[in-house]
């Protein structure tokens, strides 16, 4: 397999210009993704359809010139593989029914089964198949906090109050529920790379104000005990971790965690990453998604700002979060030439 851009860089080169895949580069800012979304019941159905959600992973893919495929799924399917009753309510995002301390975690482990999500297998090694050689596949999971922050609170939520609470007054329950998570990611990851993901992403969209020790202990021990057992399967792919919103803490998250290169959020300026992370640690990022739906011309000045900023160190180029709904089409094609530097 002819080595890609993306896995150069992860793997420490510098290259001229940085490999570039956008996150949420799938999705409700393309009229063709909107269009094949009408043919699916529900957004589950639509994530589980191999058909569907290879379709969605190959669209921006044939728009743009990007470095990088990443798979179409989403970060709650473990959660539903739990027998949770997971529905995404138009205008409102996820929900489920949620879990509270004390409740018995047995039914979630027994209900548990990789069958679930063995059409996920599938829509990679489809993708794999129709994608170029030179492009890469990301594969992807939630990281158990934030998949926790949803199971806790039943859906998105700014202050992750009862998942906080729970994690002070039991960390001995709180602890078991993150280990459940832990080993049905270890499972679907390796399922993902043995059908096809070159690279892995482990998305901490909710790790932003945690205490330096409940970080400690609900996001670097969960996230190096996945790493450690992902390298124990003989997984040997490069693994970028996205811990959104954690400041500082990226600095023990890289040193103690195993993760091959940090998605930085649009908060982290190239000069303390500097100070925080080894010379040539990878890093990914951190364009904010506002300035790409803005469309100014700010647009290629801070591209062009990041691409100077970070050029002392391995560098994939991406948002600081994902692309926003409303972002133009057009804004997106010139993000991608001003990358590449055309
Ligand atoms: O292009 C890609 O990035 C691949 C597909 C992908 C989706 N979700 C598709 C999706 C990925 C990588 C995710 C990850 C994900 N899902 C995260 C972590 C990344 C992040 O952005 O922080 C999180 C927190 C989720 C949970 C989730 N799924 C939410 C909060 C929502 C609602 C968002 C909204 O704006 O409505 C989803 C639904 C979802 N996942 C959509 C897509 C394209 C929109 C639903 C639809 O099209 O009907």
């Amino acid at each position: 397999m002819a080595h890609t851009k993306l896995v150069k860089t992860l793997e420490g080169a510098c290259l001229p210009r940085p490999p570039v895949w956008i996150m949420r580069q799938a999705g409700r800012y393309l009229p063709e993704y909107r269009k094949l979304r009408t043919q699916a019941k529900d957004f589950v159905g639509f994530c589980l359809n191999p058909e569907m959600a290879a379709e969605a992973t190959m669209q921006p893919l044939r728009r743009f010139n990007l470095d990088a495929a990443i798979l179409f799924a989403d970060i709650l399917l473990i959660p539903m593989a739990f027998g949770m009753n997971l529905r995404f309510v138009p205008g409102e995002g996820p929900k489920l029914d949620p879990v509270a301390p004390g409740d018995d975690l047995d039914p979630y482990r027994q209900a548990w089964s990789l069958d679930k999500l063995s059409n996920i297998g599938e829509t990679v090694s489809r993708v794999r198949a129709e994608l170029d050689p030179e492009t890469a596949l990301i594969g992807f999971a939630g990281s158990p906090w934030t998949v926790a922050t949803y199971m806790v609170e039943g859906q998105g939520s700014r202050d992750k109050w009862n998942t906080r609470l729970w994690a002070w007054q039991n960390p001995e329950s709180f602890d078991a529920l993150l280990r459940l998570i832990e080993q049905a990611t270890v499972e679907y990851l390796i399922m993902q790379v043995k059908a096809g993901a070159q690279v892995l992403k482990l998305f901490d969209s909710w790790a932003d104000n945690l205490p330096p020790v409940l970080f400690e202990r609900v996001i670097i021990t969960p996230t190096r005990r996945i790493i450690t057992a992902l390298r124990e399967q003989g997984i040997t792919c490069p693994i970028i971790g996205f811990p959104r919103g954690c400041g500082g803490l990226i600095k023990s998250y890289a040193a103690d965690t195993g993760c091959t290169a940090i998605g930085l959020d649009q908060s982290q300026s190239a000069q303390s990453v500097d100070q925080l992370l080894p010379k040539n640690f990878p890093v990914q990022g951190n364009l904010d998604n506002a300035v790409l739906c803005a469309g100014t011309d700010q647009l290629e000045l801070e591209i062009e700002r990041i691409i100077e900023d970070f050029s002392g160190r391995p560098h994939v180029f991406n948002l600081g979060h994902g692309i926003t709904p409303l972002t133009p089409i057009a804004h997106m094609e010139r993000l991608v030439k001003a990358v590449q530097g055309q």
